[in-house]
């Protein structure tokens, strides 16, 4: 049985956000997945990056966060609060990520928990990344709400393309190695409706998280975000005239 790590990152516990968090971790403890939680408000997990937060660190020295990040990995002297995080990224087969999309990407909390958490040398290396990525064999999914409309966060949405906005996430797992299947999103989530638009957004969201105990059981069939391999690029890191393009974050030549 599969074990998925929950990382939920919205400072509101009666939030949608959360609410569909724990219906993840009902739904996978109800199909006798054992869950790891990880709710980032919760913990009061500190998402900024410092030298401070380095106990070798000398004072006054440059701050070079990825040889501070070599140093703690080969040491053992990562913060207590980012070691008990990677343990739970390395042990997840699953991971699955509940937050709002907040100014086109997501919260700054979980932006600082990659920043931290998915630390050099500990994490990933020169040699282990993209497909030689320690974590070939974890899959991850982005459970995301938009306040905005599905039209608005479709390819031709004046939002713009949500799958793209999610790209650079989902390509922060793919350097790890790991494989992201496509999101699932609740759009239009804010509490500015009145009446019957009101009642038809609370049933709508009562759809998503009762349909949530299928996205986990059906976890494994959805489709995944396609990336490059690592053989679509050529020695300087272009991807190759004969390449497919997977993404218009990495497209040919003006294309
Ligand atoms: C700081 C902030 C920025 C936001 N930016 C966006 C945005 O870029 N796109 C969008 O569709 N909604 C945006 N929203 C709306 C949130 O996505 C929406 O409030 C959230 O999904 C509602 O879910 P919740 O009840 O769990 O908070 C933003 C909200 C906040 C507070």
């Amino acid at each position: 049985m599969p074990t998925t790590l929950i990382v939920t990152a919205h400072p509101e516990p009666k939030s949608f956000t959360n609410a569909w968090a724990r219906k993840s971790a009902q739904a996978c403890k109800a199909l006798g997945h054992k869950v790891l939680w990880s709710d980032l408000y919760d913990m009061g997990f500190d998402p900024v990056e410092r030298a401070s937060n380095f106990k070798n660190h000398v004072e006054g020295a440059h701050f070079d966060m990825l040889k501070e990040q070599d140093e703690a990995a080969e040491k053992g002297t990562f913060a207590s609060d980012i070691t008990v995080e990677q343990d739970k990224v390395c042990q997840a087969d699953r991971i699955i990520f509940h937050y709002p999309i907040w100014w086109f990407k997501e919260p700054a909390i979980l932006k600082g928990w990659c920043d931290r958490v998915l630390a050099s040398s500990a994490m990933h290396t020169v040699d282990e990344r993209y497909d030689n990525g320690r974590f070939k064999n974890t899959r991850a999914l982005f459970c995301v709400n938009t306040g905005a409309s599905a039209y608005e966060c479709a390819p031709n949405g004046k939002e713009g393309d949500l799958e793209m906005l999610l790209w650079p996430m989902a390509h922060t797992l793919r350097y790890l190695g790991m494989t992201t299947m496509k999101p699932v999103c609740a759009h239009g989530v804010h509490s500015y409706h009145e009446g019957d638009a009101k009642i038809e957004l609370e049933r709508y969201l009562k759809g998503i998280l009762d349909d949530q105990i299928n996205v986990i059981r059906d976890f494994d069939t959805r489709g995944i975000i396609q990336f490059n391999s690592d053989g679509d690029f050529d020695d300087n890191g272009s991807l190759k005239p004969d390449a497919k393009c997977h993404s218009a974050f990495v497209r040919h030549g003006d294309s």
